[in-house]
């Protein structure tokens, strides 16, 4: 399939196949897509939780409780759930631990080039935390990372179900998320569609390219 076959082929799973599971490499590779994500000044802001069993998807699905019922079977029914989460701050020690990182993959030449990027990010950050940003910051980085997830579950064949209709709440509460220094930003089921999927089966429905796109 080309990459405009997956685009438009991909589509948002309303029903899944309960007995099917996604095999372990494919899983490995859909969880490196989440590690292998840009982000702005590689802040890699998130943290994602994996359920792969019925116990983990029935500690997600208590968020899909009331008004966002309509998603529980999704939780429950799909072969893993993963729930995107974002920092809500981003400490001096958090900072290190970066440039550590980036020291033992070796991505600086000498000690100068490694304090000149630690400087530049946390001048980014600095900026983030004045205009008092900092969570809105991290959710938009861990958006990213929820598409690079999708993209790559319909390149490998997975369906999946990103979704924002959960009690933020009930998760933060279940997740103990607040005590992490996290906050939820999007629940993604992924598996395989079941008969019932209809969307599977419907047109996709987009604006036209005159509506979004202005050349100027
Ligand atoms: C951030 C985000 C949140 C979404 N939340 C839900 C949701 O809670 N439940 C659901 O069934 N679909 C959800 N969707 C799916 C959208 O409705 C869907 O992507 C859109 O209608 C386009 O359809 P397609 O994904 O099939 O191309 C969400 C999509 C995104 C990107």
């Amino acid at each position: 399939m080309t990459l405009m076959d997956i685009l438009k082929h991909r589509h948002t799973t309303k029903a899944y196949d309960k007995d099917r599971k996604i095999p372990e490499p494919v899983v490995a590779q859909l969880l490196e897509a989440l590690r292998y994500s840009p982000s702005s000044v590689n802040s890699q802001p998130w943290h994602f939780f994996v359920a792969d069993n019925d116990a983990g998807k029935a500690r997600i699905a208590k968020a899909t409780s009331g008004p966002f019922a309509f998603n529980a079977p999704r939780v429950l029914d799909a072969s893993h759930v993963l729930v995107l989460s974002a920092r809500t701050s981003l400490p001096p020690e958090y900072l290190q631990t970066l440039a550590d990182q980036e020291q033992a993959d070796g991505r600086y030449a000498n000690e100068e080039a490694r304090a000149l990027a630690h400087k530049g990010r946390s001048g980014f950050v600095s900026l983030h935390e004045q205009a008092g940003d900092i969570p809105v910051w991290t959710q938009k980085q861990t958006y990213i990372a929820q598409g690079f997830l999708l993209l790559s579950a319909a390149t490998l064949g997975v369906d999946a179900t990103p979704m924002e209709g959960f009690d933020a709440g009930i998760l933060s509460t279940e997740l103990k998320l607040e005590e992490k220094g996290l906050a939820p930003a999007v629940i993604v089921a992924l598996g395989y569609h079941s008969d019932a999927d209809f969307n599977a089966r419907l047109p996709k429905s987009r604006l036209p390219e005159k509506a979004i796109f202005s050349r100027i």
